[in-house]
């Protein structure tokens, strides 16, 4: 027996490639923290997560004045427990949340374990760049007019693309119908420190689930519930409680609460720099013929190359990238995803900048853009009893007229091509095998 887990990270660590990816602290700890003495467990002096009364609880009150908010509360499972404690505070009983069509996976999992039911926000695809449309507000309000049960509006900002949404409209036709707004704001912690006002919580929602991890310096599983509504604040622990484990990792919650303290002393001047890099990194982009999206509406941090532009798929920019040594997060058939923070270095940008240059001499034809999610699928059962149903697994090909029992779906970006109790049909084929998932579970 050989440690391989250890042995092989070990290796490839030693290639020393640049991380355009998650974690945000890319490698390198923001203090001298020694994780491993620092991990302790519920002591009388250590306090405890879910019935925080002493350091956690004066931590997380950092935190929400860093925020703005009226309640923070730390993760360590991640944005997924953040969000199933969002969908647990608004719909404790089961009913309806009106639900963002690119929701992760893991609100999908909160609808079947609390047995809610979602009506889908379906996303228009814009056929020219591949990507989803946003959301509008008139279309919210529609649905919400239309059926007095939902109990929440659940949206995706900013997605994995980078696309933010219109928040500020959208909560405003969520007050105007008391109803909740929660974010799944899994990729814009650093929204706050912009100077820009683009945090969800900023723009008008009630709750924010920030998956720190991912762009901010913060141990992998480190995230936040941000809560703007009295009225949820005193259920809060007891939501996460119900799906979070009574062992909370305490390296994550110092790992959490260092990089709060780090934020509130230089999170504007280091999330305005990296800024100003990704604006520059995507200007070399640009002109080397790669299809950049709106930046109007995108996240000022994320580097979203649409490299179909320049006759690639993502996959093919990965390699390409890879002689520059660089790994980004993400790559499907048309964009290739980078994810930077303050702690890329400056060779990271200099290897980047280069490669983004270069990518003009392997420039072929514009690629046909491909469109990876297809139109909503018919319903046959609703999420929660097609989750729990006797399942069998069937090969994707052979999948056609069945009903799928879990979320298909590739992972990143995690969000789901089929939900569970939808039929499948060939578009949903087409889809799944074009992002390399080839069996699914479905309902016997
Ligand atoms: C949009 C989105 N929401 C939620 C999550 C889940 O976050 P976590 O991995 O922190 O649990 C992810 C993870 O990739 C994500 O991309």
């Amino acid at each position: 027996m050989s440690k391989i887990l250890f042995d092989s990270l070990q290796k490839y660590k030693n290639l020393k490639r640049s991380s355009f990816h998650t974690p945000g602290h890319k490698g390198k700890a923001i203090k001298n923290a020694d994780f491993f003495s620092l991990d302790y467990t519920e002591l009388p002096f250590t306090d405890s997560l879910y019935e925080a009364s002493g350091i956690i609880k004066q931590a997380e009150e950092n935190l929400a004045e860093l925020y703005g908010s009226k309640r923070s509360i730390f993760s360590c499972g991640g944005n997924t427990l953040c969000m199933q404690a969002m969908i647990r505070l608004c719909s404790p009983n089961g009913g309806k949340i009106l639900c963002d069509r690119v929701a992760h996976r893991a609100a999908v999992s909160a609808f079947a374990l609390l047995g809610i039911d979602a009506v889908w926000l379906e996303r228009e695809i814009d056929m020219n760049t591949g990507l989803a449309k946003r959301i509008s507000a008139e279309d919210v309000e529609k649905n919400l007019k239309g059926d007095s049960e939902i109990k929440a509006v659940y949206i995706t900002s900013p997605d994995y693309y980078g696309i933010l949404q219109d928040i500020k409209s959208i909560s405003e036709v969520c007050k105007k119908h008391d109803v909740p707004l929660i974010v799944d704001n899994a990729h814009g912690s650093h929204l706050k420190f912009l100077g820009m006002n683009l945090h969800p919580l900023e723009q008008g929602a009630t709750m924010s689930a920030d998956s720190a991890h991912k762009t901010l310096p913060v141990l992998t599983g480190g995230a936040w519930l941000h809560i703007n509504d009295e009225k949820f604040c005193s259920e809060a622990k007891n939501a996460m409680a119900i799906f979070g484990s009574t062992s909370p990792s305490y390296s994550v919650m110092v790992s959490m609460d260092v990089c709060a303290d780090w934020l509130a002393k230089r999170g504007e001047e280091e999330y305005k720099n990296l800024a100003d890099s990704v604006a520059e990194a995507r200007k070399i982009a640009g002109s080397s013929g790669i299809y950049i999206p709106d930046e109007s509406i995108s996240d000022p941090c994320r580097i979203t190359l649409g490299v179909w532009k320049i006759g690639l798929t993502g996959e093919e920019f990965r390699d390409f990238l890879y002689k520059f040594k660089i790994e980004p997060e993400f790559c499907d058939e048309n964009y290739a995803i980078l994810i930077p923070s303050p702690f890329n270095t400056q060779i990271d940008w200099i290897r980047l900048k280069t490669a983004l240059k270069k990518a003009k001499q392997i420039a072929k034809k514009e690629r046909k853009i491909k469109i990876l999610l297809p139109k909503l699928p018919e319903k046959s059962m609703d999420i929660r009893s097609a989750s729990m149903s006797p399942k069998k697994s069937v090969e994707v090909q052979n999948a056609c007229g069945k009903v799928a029992a879990e979320i298909a779906c590739p992972c990143p970006p995690g969000v789901p091509i089929v939900m569970p109790g939808e039929v499948i049909g060939k578009d949903e084929i087409d889809a799944l095998t074009n992002y390399g998932v080839f069996k699914i579970n479905v309902v016997e």
